[in-house]
């Protein structure tokens, strides 16, 4: 059987029972350990798809992926261990430059890429200086809002799914409308999230508590019957938009019912696609006037 990255990840550094709590951001994996000495810091750096390792402070870890990587990783890694896992904390920036660990096959690699790419050679202390300014871009993010879209069950299957009601256009379409959406909102980091199970989404929402600063939300069919939805956004009270692709007024009896609505700020509906994008920009002006 094929191995995940993520289970690749968790054997190098000393299995899923080494991990006390677990996090994300735009390029990296944060994971804060038991015993950092059980970590293999080669073999983790020479783990397929790892850009580089970072330690952060004593028990820290920071694995560097590319961009839409990440988040993969992250949920497969979350799925593995025992849920919801503590979200590890966001490490102070080091003064200087920080130390990064790349496998020199990568090194390699990067180094054909960066010299194709800027016709200016990169040797592995060039990939670290790389990883370096990646570190630097990340710290401006951080100090921008983050976003974390939800989408409920079969929307996966947008495109698909009742084209006359929903559109032709597939999930992978809205998300991209949700990331250039969020980057062109002001938002750092934009984190989109689908599933099919109730439990699921409320892990998410509770998540959120430590990872985002507000949500934009469409738990299609659980937006008629779940209170369980409705508790977890109250829960962790961050500012929530509710969105519906379809007019869900001018539908179904059974559709005239919102239990989420109750947690949201603001809902629409009935926009398709661009409703992500007014919830997202909406969503943005509300942080803003709530951060003055
Ligand atoms: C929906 C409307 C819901 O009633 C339905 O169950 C969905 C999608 C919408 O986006 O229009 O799954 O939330």
């Amino acid at each position: 059987m094929e191995r995940t990255t993520a289970s690749l990840v968790l054997e190098t550094i000393g299995g899923k029972d080494n991990v006390t709590a677990c996090g994300v951001c735009m390029t990296r994996l944060r994971i804060t350990l038991a015993d950092p000495s059980l970590v293999d810091l080669d073999a983790l750096a020479g783990t397929a798809s790892v850009l580089g390792v970072v330690r952060r402070g004593e028990t820290g870890l920071e694995v560097v992926f590319g961009p839409g990587m990440v988040d993969q990783v992250y949920q497969d890694v979350s799925a593995s261990l025992s849920k919801p896992c503590a979200v590890a904390p966001v490490p102070p920036r080091p003064a200087g430059t920080m130390r990064v660990t790349i496998s020199p096959g990568r090194a390699k690699s990067y180094h054909a890429q960066a010299a194709a790419r800027a016709s200016r050679t990169a040797d592995e202390a060039g990939l670290a200086n790389l990883l370096t300014q990646i570190d630097h871009d990340e710290s401006a993010r951080e100090s921008k809002p983050r976003l974390l879209v939800i989408n409920g069950p079969n929307l996966n299957l947008l495109g698909i799914r009742e084209p006359d009601i929903y559109g032709r256009q597939d999930y992978a379409a809205l998300v991209d409308l949700c990331r250039r959406a969020g980057a062109d909102a002001g938002f750092g980091e934009v984190r989109c999230f689908q599933s099919n199970h109730e439990g699921d989404i409320v892990d998410e929402i509770q998540r959120a508590l430590h990872t985002a600063d507000g949500i934009v939300i469409n738990p299609g069919a659980y937006t008629h019957t779940s209170v369980a939805i409705l508790d977890a956004l109250k829960s962790v009270a961050l500012p929530a938009v509710e969105v519906h692709i379809s007019k869900v007024d001018e539908r179904e009896e059974f559709r005239q019912v919102s239990y989420v609505r109750l947690a949201c700020f603001e809902t629409i509906a009935g926009m398709g696609f661009e409703g992500y994008r007014k919830a997202i920009f909406d969503l943005a002006a509300h942080l803003a006037e709530t951060s003055r």
